[in-house]
């Protein structure tokens, strides 16, 4: 397969983190080269400096773009997961990699049902008031414009998932 980036983004706990993993694994297995860049593990090295402000969200969205772009230049697969809330800082990445080759992968699944959810704990804290700014509920997620599929993930398993980005990628 011809080298790409493919750009997940949505809430916390929307399912970018599992979705990409799992789609990782199964390209990895399929002999291809990918490489998976996500921004809540980025953010404990590369991208250890930054908060969550607007002005921090849309340096560490440009950062992991220019690390995609790397790596697509050498020829990889990249799997990107990564909040990416504002459509400006998804649309530089985009026109940076190249339209042809950038896929943005929109996990719409419901504020309610990331917070149901709650994998890390986040929302909990959140509404304990232990955490600010906190996308969804503080501060913004602007809904993507240009996605090339969208998935909510609330009402189908991680295996369905995988199929329709299958659909999307062959
Ligand atoms: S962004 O908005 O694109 O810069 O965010 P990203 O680099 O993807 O990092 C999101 C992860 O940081 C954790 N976290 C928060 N997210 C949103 N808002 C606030 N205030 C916040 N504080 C910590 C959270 O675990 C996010 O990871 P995911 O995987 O989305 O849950
Ligand atoms: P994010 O990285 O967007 O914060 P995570 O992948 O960490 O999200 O968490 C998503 C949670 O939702 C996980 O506990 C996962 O098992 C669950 N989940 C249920 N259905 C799905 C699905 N179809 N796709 C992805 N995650 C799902
Ligand atoms: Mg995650």
């Amino acid at each position: 397969m011809d080298a790409k980036v493919i750009w997940m983004t949505g809430l916390s706990g929307a399912g970018k983190t599992t979705l990409a993993q799992a789609l990782v694994n199964q390209l990895e297995a399929a002999g291809e080269r990918v490489y998976l860049l996500d921004g809540d593990t980025l953010r404990s090295g590369l991208n250890a400096d930054l908060g969550f402000s607007a002005a921090d969200r849309h340096e560490n969205v440009r950062r992991i773009g220019e690390v995609a772009r790397l790596f697509f230049d050498q020829g990889y697969i990249v799997v990107v997961a990564c909040i990416s809330p504002y459509q400006q800082s998804r649309m530089a990445v985009r026109q940076r990699i190249g339209s042809a080759h950038f896929l943005e992968i929109y996990l719409n699944t419901p504020l309610s049902v990331c917070e149901s959810r709650d994998p890390k704990g986040l929302y909990g804290k959140v509404r304990r008031g232990e955490i600010s700014a906190f996308t969804g509920i503080s501060a913004p997620y602007q809904t993507p414009q240009s996605a090339e599929l969208v998935i909510n993930t609330a009402d189908r398993p991680v295996e369905q998932c995988l199929n329709e980005i299958h659909q999307l990628l062959y």
